[in-house]
């Protein structure tokens, strides 16, 4: 048998690249073998999974290239995946002639047949892989992330994303079952179902039609024998209709964190984005899920600086903030993104101004999730352990999605144990195992 080829790959951006670069992983080795290296100089191939959701990723691309070039064995070839190469496409290759190939976010299927093509260019953002199998790998295989849909229709104004990854295709629930299945074969006891918008699940398949929602797929899942935990993200609020929130709170397999993307408090605002929601309807679903399931975590996203937004329009969010008190919160400046509405309005917020709404929103939720975690001494979480790390520790994830570490060894791997937390901190819990 030949050696097998080294491959170093890069992954920037959300969980979808993740699982991106993990079915590339898996189309390269049906045909080739390759081993992952770390160590770019000894690599025969180079990947970077771009991410083209702000600007500044985009930015260091291509300063990233030219580093890469220099450090890289003279045959190794270069490829740039994800978001960015949609976007850009054969550009990049004008401006980077040392990349080899370019394959959008959208054609991950098509790896194997173009990375020995010189200045091959794979960015159709209407080509449907969503009846695809891939083939399988995991980079651990405690976890399994399982992609539902592609795409996503929404068309919020300030978002690049339905121009790199095209319209939304749900993945056939049979494919999704199978894969999940497989993945449980192999020692994970937990899934993370993926999509952009996930609770839209089933408005439309690619080559076949079938009846079902998300609230149906999640039934359908949980049915899964050896599945002990189902997770997925992201979730839209507009979605969030009552059967669903139900089903969340009742399904003793659907872990009790969801996230729910607020982007900003103010309605006015929500407007211009296109969310589709108002404030009181994102705080009636918050209160619902509290209602329902008053263990659940909630996480957030939030955007500040967008076009138009006022000192009032920021109180709102904070008003948001302080109401739902997340246990989670991904805040970002807004980054005007080409191929968007928002980019073109008028009304742009001076860039320090939203810099000191950023530290002002984070300064606050820094002192609630104090609260939040300070308060979690003593409990006891049922922890699912998935990663050895350094010093003898293993982590794990609670039911409600906060980050365990205990004393142990791989004995625990692959285990849901009760922990009672020892020592808490902002990010993560210590424990003990009881
Ligand atoms: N479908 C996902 C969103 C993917 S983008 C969801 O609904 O959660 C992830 C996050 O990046 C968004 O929720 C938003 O908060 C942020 N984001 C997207 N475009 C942005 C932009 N132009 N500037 C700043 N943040 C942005
Ligand atoms: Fe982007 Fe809105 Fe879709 S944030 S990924 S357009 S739901």
């Amino acid at each position: 048998m030949p050696k097998p080829k080294k491959l170093f790959i890069e992954t920037l951006g959300c969980a979808m690249n993740v699982r991106d670069s993990e079915h590339m992983i898996a189309e390269l080795n049906r045909k080739e073998s390759y081993a992952l290296t770390e160590d770019l100089s000894q690599a025969d191939l180079i990947l970077i999974n771009t991410c083209s959701v702000r600007e500044k990723p985009v930015a260091k691309l291509f300063s990233e290239i030219g580093v890469f070039n220099k450090k890289k064995k003279p045959t190794a070839k270069i490829g740039v995946c994800g978001c960015t190469a949609s976007h850009l496409g054969k550009e990049i290759i004008k401006r980077a002639p040392s990349v080899d190939f370019v394959l959008g976010a959208r054609n991950v299927s098509k790896i194997a047949e173009i990375v020995h093509i010189k200045h091959a260019v794979e960015v159709d953002t209407d080509y449907d892989e969503s009846s695809y199998a891939f083939g399988v790998y995991r980079s651990n295989p405690f976890k399994a992330m399982v992609n539902i849909s592609i795409g996503c229709d929404k068309g919020c104004t300030f978002c690049i994303v339905p121009a790199t990854r095209g319209e939304e295709i749900s993945i056939p629930s049979d494919l999704i079952v199978q894969e999940i299945t497989k993945a449980v074969a192999t020692g994970a006891k937990e899934v993370m179902l993926l999509g952009q918008n996930v609770n839209n699940y089933g408005r439309r398949f690619g080559t076949h039609e079938e009846q079902i929602d998300f609230t149906g797929l999640l039934q359908k899942v949980s049915k899964i024998e050896g599945l002990a935990r189902i997770r997925f993200t992201s979730p839209h609020p507009l979605h969030m209709d009552d059967a669903f929130l139900e089903e969340f709170a009742s399904n003793p397999k659907i872990c009790k964190q969801i996230h729910v993307p607020l982007q900003s408090g103010s309605t006015k605002l929500l407007k211009a984005m296109k969310r589709g929601y108002t404030k009181e309807n994102f705080l009636n679903r918050c209160a619902k899920i509290r209602a329902l399931c008053p263990e659940a975590t909630i996480s957030t996203d939030i955007i500040v600086g967008f076009p138009g937004e006022s000192d009032a329009d920021f109180e709102e969010t904070m008003e948001v903030l302080e109401q739902v008190r997340f246990d989670q919160l991904f805040s970002f400046k807004y980054s005007p993104r080409p191929m968007t509405e928002a980019a073109l309005y008028e009304t742009q917020v001076d860039a320090e101004i939203a810099s000191v709404r950023l530290s002002c929103l984070q300064t606050r939720h820094t002192e609630i999730l104090d609260e939040i975690m300070g308060g979690q001494l003593d409990k006891v979480h049922e922890v699912y352990f998935d990663e050895l790390k350094p010093y003898g520790k293993i982590a794990g994830r609670s039911d409600d999605g906060k980050l365990v570490f205990v004393d142990g060894s791989e004995e625990l791997l692959g285990k849901i144990v009760p922990v009672r937390v020892v020592k808490t901190s902002r990010g993560a819990l210590d424990g003990t195992l009881i």
